[in-house]
């Protein structure tokens, strides 16, 4: 059995320890917010936070994860800055397609704790492991300066 903090509550599975995170929080616990693009660590579309790093979670074995603290964008959207990066990134136009945004606002959160203020290449830099095939990035490099801006102290 594999123990660990998911969204905040205590969670357990007895799934096989070689079971992917991506397929335990979608088929286990029914958290559709991650989503499956590449399988192989290249997209950034099941990109959760793992003890506060930004991680795939289609590359990550459950037997790793015994103890830690998982936040999908499904838990993260209960929080305050999600509140400020969704209206953002509706603000800046960065949303079209929308498959990759769960992951970009992972890496948004993910880059915004630690560093709060970051420069355009910061942000580009930050957001770099997640793909967006329609967007080009200006509207999303945009939406997380707003957000750095509107939500000064959040982070
Ligand atoms: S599905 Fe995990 S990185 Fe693409
Ligand atoms: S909005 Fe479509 S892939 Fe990013």
């Amino acid at each position: 059995m594999v123990k660990f903090i998911l969204n905040g509550g205590e969670a357990e599975t007895d799934a096989p320890a070689a079971t992917r995170l991506i397929d335990l929080l979608r088929d286990e616990f029914l958290l559709i917010g991650p989503k499956e693009g590449c399988g192989d660590g290249e997209c950034g579309t099941c990109s959760v936070l793992v003890n506060g790093l930004l991680q795939n979670s289609c590359l990550i074995p459950i037997g790793a994860i015994e103890g830690a603290e998982i936040v999908t964008i499904d838990g993260f959207s209960k929080t305050e800055q999600f509140r400020v990066l969704s209206e953002c990134y509706s603000e800046a136009g960065a949303v079209q397609c929308g498959f990759c945004i769960p992951g970009m606002v992972m890496a948004s959160t993910a880059l915004l704790s630690k560093n709060p203020h970051p420069t355009e290449d910061e942000i580009r830099e930050g957001i770099s492991g997640n793909l967006c095939r329609c967007t080009g990035y200006n509207m999303i490099v945009d939406a997380i300066d707003l957000a750095a801006k509107k939500g000064d102290g959040l982070w």
